[in-house]
């Protein structure tokens, strides 16, 4: 029986390397190099599935958006397409008794106790000026890490004042430094504007964020872009991609002239998160290797499905980034159901194939 066992946990671990139940390892050279090991992978190809993401219905007055006009985020104005999703922020503002409200767009993942973790998003940021648009964690308005592209900033038409044809990123590292200066972290050591490469209204570009106990660095393109090393977050939370403007000519400018439009074509999320750990795995041995850029194609828990599909909903929570669920545990869970009808490695070896 314990030989039948020991076989069952050896057999469902080289099943599990090759499913990347043994997690996800990044090579990590800032400022040394480094293996960073992650737990769970979360894939969105948005052009067939809004797998793991949920997108957002709410209205926000002026007066709680902190700025001229208030916010209406509502599913209409994201749509799918065969590159991915078209989140709009809308030219047309609406009333309310608070008074004017822009309509915008969000998404936010399901999982919402992301703790640490590498994540990419390829996006088209707006070319319309008076927009913002961005991609962050957030558990709140202190512990909140984000990359926003202003439209504002942009070499668009009729900007004399753009620079060729590279572009602004504005990274942000929210602290309570800010949350005192009236949630802005304008002067404060966690925030700075840092020139791209390319000018990113035009084509695909990929921004990745990884935040690490002791340090967040932010990438473009797969060049770094910046590291943040004080007031790092450690608090879970979620990741959100928005499209967003109130008004504010020192931030996201508008409302835009006309309808504007970020592109997202896919994000790519490995993270921890709280209460996960790796069962059986030791160390990083077994776990898959993390590409520095791109869609890696690892195995994860990518659904296919379409935007109807999931609907308002988006992804729901037994399919919100928890591939350990059907990877790790339900191996172990199998071997040891096994052990007792003595199937043990055949049964363990055909089950970790039909995960
Ligand atoms: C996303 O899905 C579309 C449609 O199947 C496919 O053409 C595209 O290559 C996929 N993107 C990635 C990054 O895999
Ligand atoms: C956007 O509009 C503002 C306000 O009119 C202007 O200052 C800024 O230069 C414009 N930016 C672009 C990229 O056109
Ligand atoms: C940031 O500092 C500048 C220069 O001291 C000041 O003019 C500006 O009002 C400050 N902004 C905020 C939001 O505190
Ligand atoms: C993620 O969790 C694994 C398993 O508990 C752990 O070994 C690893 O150090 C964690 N990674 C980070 C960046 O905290
Ligand atoms: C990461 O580094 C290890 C050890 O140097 C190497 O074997 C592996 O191929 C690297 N993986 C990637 C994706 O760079």
């Amino acid at each position: 029986m314990l030989a039948g066992l020991l076989l069952g946990a050896v057999t469902c671990a080289a099943a599990g390397a090759r499913d990347c139940d043994c997690g996800y390892t990044l090579n990590y050279s800032l400022p040394e190099t480094e293996q960073i090991l992650f737990t769970t992978h979360l894939a969105t190809n948005f052009s067939t599935t809004l797998h793991g993401w949920i997108t957002q219905t709410y209205n926000v007055t002026p007066a709680a958006a902190r700025g001229p006009f208030g916010k209406s985020a509502q599913t209409s104005n994201i749509q799918q397409n065969p590159s991915g999703l078209d989140l709009f922020v809308r030219s047309k503002t609406l009333t309310s008794d608070a008074g004017a409200l822009i309509p915008i767009s969000e998404l936010v993942t399901a999982q919402t106790e992301i703790l640490y973790g590498s994540f990419r998003v390829w996006m088209q940021a707006p070319a319309v000026n008076g927009t913002c648009a961005a991609f962050f964690f957030y558990h709140d308005d202190s512990q909140e890490i984000d990359l926003e592209i202003l439209s504002r900033k942009q070499p668009l038409r009729n900007n004399a004042a753009a620079d060729g044809n590279k572009g602004f990123a504005e990274l942000v590292n929210q602290s309570p430094d800010a949350v005192a200066s009236g949630y802005n972290a304008v002067n404060t050591t966690g925030y700075i504007t840092r020139e791209l490469t390319f000018n990113p209204t035009q084509g695909w570009h990929e921004y990745r964020i990884d935040w690490l106990p002791d340090r967040v660095d932010i990438f473009a393109d797969g060049a770094w872009l910046q590291t943040f090393g004080d007031y790092v977050p450690d608090r879970p939370g979620a990741l959100h991609l928005i499209h967003w403007s109130n008004g504010d000519a020192g931030w996201s400018g508008g409302p835009p002239a006309e309808d504007a439009v970020m592109g997202v074509g896919w994000v790519e999320a490995f993270f921890n998160s709280t209460g996960e750990g790796l069962g059986r795995c030791r160390g990083k041995e077994g776990a898959c290797w993390i590409p520095p850029k791109g869609f890696s194609g690892l195995p994860g828990s990518e659904a296919t499905g379409t935007m109807g599909d999931s609907g308002a909903g988006g992804g729901t929570a037994s399919a919100s980034g928890h591939p350990l669920a059907t990877g790790a545990a339900a191996c172990l869970q199998r071997g040891v159901w096994v052990l007792g009808l003595s199937l043990v490695s055949i049964a363990c070896h055909v089950s970790g194939r039909l995960v």
